[in-house]
């Protein structure tokens, strides 16, 4: 850019331009060539004819001079943007969740990024097979080195959690006269695995669950068409025994139904106001009946000023309802039930609890009690009638609400659950 376009140049120029004007004017005027009158017209229209001209110009500068601090901070930020290119890039690589590491032709580590360098302690310099201790991967790199690249080979990490991946070699161009190497890109599929042995134990565990029933059902009807035709007694209690397991089997289809219900609605935290009182109230109601069959009494302590909480009405009634159905199938006969609500301190929250007087829970269960189909004695549990999900389907409702479930038991003495959940 030429200095003579600066502003401050420009202003002199204006007050040579304006001091030759008046010293030509003066000299016109003094030689009698214009008029005191002529002069002062000539000298107003001039400088209003250059004051027009230099703001036009000046507006053409100022465009000029915007235009030419742009580039140069577009240049600046090219400049930042290229020397930082090399770091970006290592801290792209290293943010990775995949463990990668850049091997030399001496089958050493040349560089790992974070992942590599946390799950398995790998540092440049290390000789690569004692970082990866496994002989499928080690002859994949091989082979990749031999110009023969690995898909993907599957190696497990021990340790106190095994870890599971699945492992590529590659080999990345290196230009001319580059160094051979080669790219090791673990790829963590420990969650993958998981989730498929949790289907096939699922899908196991459904089968088991309906095949004793039906085996029951089918024993049952086999004994009514042969040895018992004619025995009426028999034949009642069987078919009573008969109908007891169909009632199971369609509890656990509906258990199992709802349960896939509420986990696909998981995501979506309910926006209801829902009064608890009311549920506990029909709650008891439904269960009465089982209870006065052992002799059970519910004591129910929640106060009906209790605030909203924040739900759906009908999986709240099915939480309270599982817990009560627990601690009345496992609760002492001739013993009470107490069912207490109370708001934190805060307003922020309140806990609903339900405690039995049954013999409890041993602390090594207590952990695994919310898993579908565990029960401390699954014997016991399906004579009683149970599916195994109740729990489980308590724990997911009040995940669904963003709250919590937490059990304390004592052996011998009883157990009591406790949700909280947030207000509305
Ligand atoms: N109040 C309780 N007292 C003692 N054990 C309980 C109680 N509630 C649940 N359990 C144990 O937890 C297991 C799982 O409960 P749940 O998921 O409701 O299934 P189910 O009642 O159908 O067996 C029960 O089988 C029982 O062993
Ligand atoms: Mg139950």
């Amino acid at each position: 850019m030429d200095d003579s376009e600066r502003p401050s140049r420009a202003w002199s120029t204006t007050l040579a331009v304006a001091i030759l004007g008046v010293v030509l004017l003066a000299t016109l005027w003094a030689a009698g060539a214009l008029s005191a009158t002529g002069a002062a017209v000539v000298a107003v229209g001039g400088a209003a004819a250059f004051h027009a001209l230099r703001r036009g110009w000046f507006a053409e500068h100022a465009r000029r001079e915007q235009r030419r601090i742009e580039a140069e901070r577009a240049a600046e930020q090219r400049l930042r943007m290229a020397t930082s290119d090399a770091a970006a890039a290592a801290a792209a690589i290293d943010a990775l969740p995949d463990a990668i590491l850049d091997i030399g032709g001496d089958l050493r580590v040349i560089a790992a990024n974070a992942a590599a360098r946390e799950r398995f302690g790998a540092r440049p310099g290390a000789e690569i097979a004692a970082v990866v201790r496994d002989p499928d991967v080690l002859a994949g790199i091989d082979d990749a080195f031999a110009g023969r690249e690995t898909v993907a080979v599957a190696f497990t990490l021990a340790g106190p959690i095994e870890r599971h991946y699945e492992a590529r070699l590659l080999r990345p161009s290196t230009g001319a006269g580059g160094r051979p190497r080669v790219l090791a890109v673990f790829h963590e599929v420990t969650a993958l695995r998981r989730v498929d042995a949790l289907r096939v134990d699922f899908v196991a565990n459904v089968s088991h669950e309906l095949r004793t029933p039906l085996a029951a059902v089918l024993g049952f009807i086999e004994t009514l068409r042969g040895p018992a035709r004619d025995d009426a007694p028999a034949r009642e209690r069987f078919l009573g025994i008969m109908q007891a397991e169909a009632q199971r089997m369609t509890r656990l289809v509906s258990d199992l139904l709802s349960l896939s219900r509420i986990e696909a609605s998981e995501h979506a935290a309910p926006t209801d106001k829902v009064a608890l009182p009311p549920i506990v109230g029909r709650v008891v109601d439904a269960l009465a009946l089982p209870a006065r069959e052992k002799r059970i009494r519910i004591a129910v302590d929640v106060p009906a000023t209790l605030p909203a909480v924040l739900g759906d009405g009908d999986q709240l009634q099915q939480v309270v309802q599982n817990l009560v159905d627990n601690a009345i199938k496992y609760g002492r006969a001739d013993g009470e039930i107490r069912i207490a609500a109370r708001a934190s301190a805060d307003g922020g929250r309140v806990a609903l609890g339900v405690a039995d007087e049954g013999e409890g829970i041993a602390r090594e269960h207590l952990a695994r009690l919310t898993e579908r189909f565990y029960r401390v004695d699954a014997g016991r549990s399906r004579r009683l009638g149970g599916t195994g999900l109740g729990l489980a389907i308590v724990k997911h409702i009040v995940n669904r609400h963003r709250g919590t479930l937490e059990i304390e038991s004592e052996p011998g003495k009883g157990s009591r659950f406790t949700v909280t959940l947030p207000t509305a």
